[in-house]
């Protein structure tokens, strides 16, 4: 087949152009890949609701260990379940945390308990609740159009 001069300049052209955006696309694939993640803890994220213990979420008074308190949460577009936390004031509090889709936030507003929550991964914080209120969890990562309507609250109570 014959192929003039120019034409084929262009194929050439077009090709090492296409290679580049290939490259470059698999370059941020990779960088997005090896996210650093402070959680060693994984699961699968199509499967959350038959993962222990998020086949369970809400509060569990626990026995025996150095908290009082789990709070098993899941997050999802665009809402948290448990809707709604109520815990003694002064009890110690492990929150385990993850999300069925995007990448969402959970942040106590007022408190120093904030957490990013990645598909794949489990996140957890240790704290004490030593403050009587109510507290509004919000999602202070942009998940998508409900990003702003998404949030669950934290009660504590004497
Ligand atoms: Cu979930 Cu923003």
């Amino acid at each position: 087949m014959h192929i003039h001069k120019y034409e084929k300049w262009w194929l050439v052209f077009g090709t090492g152009t296409l290679i580049a955006f290939l490259i470059i696309i698999g370059v941020s694939a990779f960088h997005s890949g090896t996210h650093p993640n402070n959680s060693k803890w994984t699961l699968d994220y199509e499967k959350v609701d038959e993962t222990a213990p998020f086949d369970n979420p809400g509060v569990h008074k626990v026995e025996g260990k150095d908290w009082d308190y789990e709070v098993v949460l899941v997050a999802s577009a665009f809402s948290y379940n448990p809707t709604e936390i109520e815990i003694p004031v002064g009890s110690k509090v492990r929150f385990i945390a993850t999300t069925k889709d995007v990448i969402h936030g959970f942040e106590v507003a007022g408190t120093n308990i904030n957490m990013m929550l990645e598909p794949g991964y489990v996140s957890e914080q240790i704290t004490t609740v030593d403050q009587v209120g109510e507290f509004t969890i919000v999602c202070n990562e942009y998940c998508g159009v409900g990003h702003a309507m998404m949030y669950s609250t934290l009660k504590v109570v004497e």
